[in-house]
């Protein structure tokens, strides 16, 4: 998380002191009277995390009048969800690490992260509606986007004819859907007016795609030291992203296709899939196409007054790139 270290040095104090108030509010909301719930809550509100979702909310809060306490309600309204959407997201993808940890499902089953992340939803709704019939509106079409776009992510599970179209229509849903709501949310607090906000949610969304590409990248060549999961895993999964999208229109396709035509590959096939990858020479393309949404989320701030959150923003778009480049 070294880069992102860096990014949040240049939030300014003000940002701070709210990201601060968010942990306190988390705290509180992620809590239950049954001590089994708050400790698996815990386990992963703990664990860590960026925090890059509540972070937007309260950067794009700058660009008009929000109330502090607003601002820090729907900041954790937003993570409790992310949270939320992960505990999920693990029992689907079978994933056994999260934020560095081994993951809810890992330790106490599947029943018991599906309850954990219904849990959290619940707990998102409940703040959000001390907010106001704006912000659970926003946080529900957003939810109803993500499980949509969840869905579609496994009806191309395993396929090698997966097309980049569909690739980025799902990660537009499953995650740019979520960043694009956090700045939404945000402006919506504050107030800001119209073109602002359309302006914010566009951000968010190009944001959310850089963001998921460089994840995907990163999962294909990432270390094993920075991932804290080894590499290699969407692969195993069935989860075919650009990188591999990609290579099977070279000349590794051949072998990648007879690869994968029993289905994702064990440990031993997902190494040689990463290897054929990479021979391939797409991770430069793949670089490319992150760097082409991450300039397009800079570009969509120049109509924004200039203003420390402005720059911050635009930090945090250049921050998915410097993540990448870290692998
Ligand atoms: C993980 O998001 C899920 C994706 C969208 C790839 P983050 O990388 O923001 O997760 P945390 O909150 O920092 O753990
Ligand atoms: C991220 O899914 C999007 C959501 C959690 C909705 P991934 O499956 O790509 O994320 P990681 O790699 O498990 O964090
Ligand atoms: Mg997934
Ligand atoms: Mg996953």
């Amino acid at each position: 998380m070294g880069v992102w270290d860096t990014v949040r040095e240049s939030l300014g104090e003000g940002v701070v002191s709210l990201l601060a108030r968010v942990e306190e509010v988390l705290e509180r909301a992620a809590g239950s009277e049954e001590g089994f719930v708050s400790q698996v809550t815990h386990h992963l509100l703990q664990a860590g995390g960026k925090r890059l979702r509540p972070a937007l909310v309260i950067l794009a809060g700058q660009f008009g009048q929000a109330d502090r306490e607003a601002l820090v309600k729907g900041a954790a309204a937003i993570e409790l969800t992310h949270m939320a959407t992960l505990c999920h997201d693990d029992v689907i993808d079978e994933g056994v690490t999260r934020r560095g940890r081994p993951s809810v499902n890992a330790l106490w089953g599947n029943s018991v992260a599906v309850m954990a992340g219904d849990f959290l939803f619940a707990r998102a709704a409940a703040l959000a509606a001390e907010l106001g019939p704006e912000a659970v509106h926003l946080l529900a079409t957003t939810m109803s986007t993500l499980c949509e776009g969840q869905v579609r992510e496994l009806a191309s599970k395993g396929s090698t004819a997966r097309t980049l179209q569909e690739y980025l229509e799902t990660i537009r849903k499953k995650t740019a859907s979520l960043m694009s709501a956090s700045c939404l949310l945000g402006a919506s607090l504050a107030r800001a007016e119209e073109e602002v906000r359309r302006v914010l949610g566009a951000y968010g969304e190009l944001f959310g795609m850089a963001f998921q590409i460089s994840d995907d990248a990163l999962d294909m060549v990432g270390s094993e030291e920075e991932l804290k999961k080894p590499p290699g895993s969407d692969v195993r999964e069935g989860v075919y992203t650009l990188p591999l999208i990609l290579a099977l229109q070279t000349p590794q396709g051949r072998e990648l296709r007879e690869i994968l035509a029993e289905g994702p590959p064990g440990p031993e096939g997902a190494r040689r899939v990463v290897e054929l990858v990479v021979a391939s020479g797409v991770m430069g393309e793949v670089v490319r196409v992150a760097e082409e949404y991450a300039e397009r989320a800079v570009a969509s701030l120049a109509s924004l007054p200039a203003s420390p959150a402005r720059e911050v923003l635009a930090r945090l778009a250049r921050f998915v790139l410097e993540r990448m480049a870290g692998a």
